[in-house]
């Protein structure tokens, strides 16, 4: 599977129309009850949908969920929930490739695709307890001291590179089909973290703790 290429600007500025309508339409049906850091984080990242993969939705269901993320004391929590949601759907999915492994007996190039997408995949759950490990414990520089704030991102676009190698892999093989909702689920997942992280770096100090939320 290859990156889409938008095929002309106006096509893709209708597709932009209509996914906004959508995700309008959405919000105005089912308000989500978020807490304001959530609320106010989704919003920041979701804003320019040219730029990313993922929804406003998709952000606030990812983050909800999790009760550390009402709580949050910065953007760095937020961004960890949503590594920690990746990681589960990378478990998941490696389970399912395991399954399609056992199922493909017969089929050689499947069984070899797919032994390419469980390297991928349980390499990238490993991946992503290191980045957990990383964000939890980063501090901010002083001086030229500890991780730039650059191997935080750095560290999610491995996994990218993982995505992209299993679709790869399987391209031409019967199974790609099985595991085309997976690809996009963890794009979603991983542009997601990485944009909660950018969201977390360049906000001032105490990076979202200043927000003036109001309390309910
Ligand atoms: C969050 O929920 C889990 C159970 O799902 C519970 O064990 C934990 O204490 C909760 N944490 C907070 C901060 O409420
Ligand atoms: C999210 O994905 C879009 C489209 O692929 C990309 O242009 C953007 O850089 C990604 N954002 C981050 C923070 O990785
Ligand atoms: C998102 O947050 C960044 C960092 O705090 C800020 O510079 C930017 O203006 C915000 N963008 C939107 C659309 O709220």
């Amino acid at each position: 599977m290859k990156t889409v290429q938008p095929i002309s600007l106006a096509f893709s500025g209708i597709v932009i129309i209509l996914l906004c309508t959508t995700i309008t339409a959405q919000a105005a049906d089912t308000k989500p009850v978020a807490s304001g850091i959530i609320l106010e984080a989704c919003k920041n990242v979701s804003s320019d949908s040219f730029k990313v993969r993922f929804t406003h939705d998709f952000c606030v269901s990812t983050l909800q969920p999790d009760n550390r993320s009402a709580d949050a004391k910065d953007y760095r929590i937020l961004a960890l929930v949503a590594v920690d949601a990746m990681k589960s759907q990378a478990t998941a999915v490696t389970a399912k490739v395991e399954k399609l492994i056992q199922g493909a007996t017969k089929d050689k190039i499947a069984t070899r695709a797919l032994g390419f997408c469980r390297v991928d995949y349980s390499g990238m759950v490993s991946t992503l307890e290191i980045c957990h490990d990383i964000i939890q414990s980063f501090e901010i520089r002083k001086g030229n001291e500890g991780p730039t704030p650059f191997l935080l991102i750095g560290c999610i676009e491995k996994t990218t590179k993982a995505i992209n190698d299993c679709a790869d892999k399987t391209e031409f093989a019967s199974i790609s089909v099985g595991l085309m909702k997976e690809y996009e689920d963890l794009s979603m997942f991983a542009n997601l973290s990485s944009s909660l992280l950018l969201l977390f770096i360049t906000s001032p100090p105490p990076r979202g703790l200043g927000l003036d939320i109001p309390s309910d």
